[in-house]
């Protein structure tokens, strides 16, 4: 199968260049002025007016993923149909631990349970306990493609591990090169804070941000560091929601750490003034929203390379079961936003085109250190001869109004509702098939692969 991008502005982290892309068998063969040759391609795509991204990479889905006992509303068909609606080609999700089960039969189960993605995945292996044969599972994780774990300061009694097995984890995950996500919150503190606002009859949802301070996580972050930086292993700090955080991750890089930082969307459009309308459960996730004078503090940091990545965080629950759950207290709120179908757009709206970012830094933040982090590059977040053709042909000129009633997620809501944003993504190619054609997903059922990826190469300018 041959096709031929004509006529678009190629972008990668270095720069853009006005070029036609040749795509043979799933991979980029040619970039470059080529000769028309429809009589010798299979499929014809004309970018005009159109730059032409790497497929977004997101490396923080919750994609039927049990918390407590609970199940997010995207199972893997639905949210990645959503994800290529929305110019993502690759998501690395959160496995479950299964009682009694060992990590790499998690790993197994996983792979099952994915079966019907339609991007490509792979997984971070989620530890919430510790026993020393752990530790044995950990080479053959690394074995098997996965080149990441995930531990949680918070979430008391469900997630959370302590210090002492943090510092046991990271010992063996810096051996092997597998990169260490950590959910940056002290639990133990915010346990105490909920239960104060409660006992003094603070049930509504802005108390969920109030019991969640930044100091929080910050300090939360900066203990992580620390565990890290001892244990010699390279750390990533999930969902980063503060400017409070994000000095702990800049003075870090100062000193040299291998300290990398996502952020979301939620935490660079919306704020905790949300969380005080009616519906402000729609809007509960963790880290909370927080102050709007945040938001350009964090772009800052995406922009200057504090922030390495965006990451959609996306634990979708419908508003009504939030409600059913949680109305009249916030701390039996489902925690978690929808956000994979409209990260892309939303941060090319706010970032790219209300010039906040280079276009070179949104392909950086989206892709290509996504990529570097997470063991796939160049073979994904790359424009280059060689690689998985997974591309967006984004149009800068035209617009969109982002509604629930036209959405792939599954989900009775969305935070966004009559947002306009500029950029309309006009196609999503993932491994050089069409996926998905202004905002609708038509690409082939359960077409997804499990990606294989490497340990982690600090070395690779992140
Ligand atoms: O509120 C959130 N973020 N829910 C999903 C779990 C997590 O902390 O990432
Ligand atoms: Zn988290
Ligand atoms: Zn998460």
């Amino acid at each position: 199968m041959k096709t031929l991008i004509q006529n678009g502005v190629a972008v990668t982290e270095e720069g853009a260049l006005k070029a036609d892309m040749l795509i043979e068998d799933g991979k980029i063969a040619a970039i470059g002025s080529l000769p028309p040759e429809e009589s010798a391609v299979d499929a014809l795509i004309d970018a005009q007016g159109c730059y032409i991204l790497p497929g977004g990479i997101d490396v923080h889905t919750h994609l039927d993923w049990n918390f407590a006992d609970l199940k997010t509303a995207d199972d893997f068909a639905t949210g990645s149909k959503a994800a290529a609606a929305g110019g993502i080609t690759s998501i690395i999700n959160f496995t479950n631990r299964r009682e009694g089960q060992s990590l790499y039969g998690d790993l197994m189960e996983w792979k099952e349970r994915a079966k019907p993605c339609n991007v490509d995945y792979g997984f971070h292996v989620i530890i919430n306990d510790y026993n020393e044969a752990m530790l044995q599972d950990l080479p053959k994780l690394a074995e098997a493609g996965v080149s990441s774990i995930k531990l949680f300061m918070a979430y008391k009694d469900v997630f959370q591990v302590n210090d002492g097995t943090m510092y046991e984890i990271m010992k063996e995950t810096g051996r092997l090169g597998i990169m260490t996500n950590v959910h940056a919150e002290n639990g133990d503190v915010i346990e105490r804070l909920i239960a104060e606002h409660l006992r003094e009859g603070k049930t509504s949802p802005i108390y969920h941000s109030l019991s969640r301070p930044p100091e929080l996580e910050a300090e939360a972050a900066h203990r992580a560091i620390a565990i890290a930086d001892l244990a010699n292993a390279p750390l990533y700090i999930v969902h980063v929601s503060s400017a409070l955080c994000m000095d702990e991750i800049a003075a870090a890089k100062a000193a040299g750490k291998r300290v990398y930082g996502e952020t979301c969307p939620q935490y660079l459009a919306l704020d905790i003034t949300d969380l005080e309308r009616q519906d402000g459960s729609k809007y509960i996730c963790s880290p909370p929203l927080r102050e709007r004078w945040n938001q350009e503090k964090l772009w800052a940091g995406l922009a200057g390379g504090t922030l390495s990545t965006i990451g959609s965080d996306h634990s979708p629950f419908h508003y009504a079961e939030k409600e059913r759950r949680g109305g009249g207290d916030f701390s039996k709120v489902p925690n978690g936003v929808p956000m994979i179908e409209d990260q892309y757009a939303v941060v090319f709206h706010h970032g790219v085109m209300e010039n906040r970012i280079s276009i070179e830094t949104f392909v950086r933040i989206t892709s290509t250190n996504p990529a570097k982090l997470f063991g796939m590059y160049p073979r994904k977040g790359a424009i280059a001869v060689g690689s998985d053709a997974d591309l967006v042909v984004m149009d800068p000129n035209k617009t969109r109004v982002i509604t629930q009633a036209a959405q792939q997620q599954n989900v009775d809501y969305n935070v966004f509702e009559g947002k306009e944003v500029r950029g309309l993504i006009r196609y999503v190619l993932s491994r050089g098939e069409l996926i998905a054609r202004q905002g609708a997903y038509v690409g082939r059922e359960g077409r997804g692969e499990y990606i294989h990826r490497q340990p982690i190469n600090d070395k690779m300018n992140v």
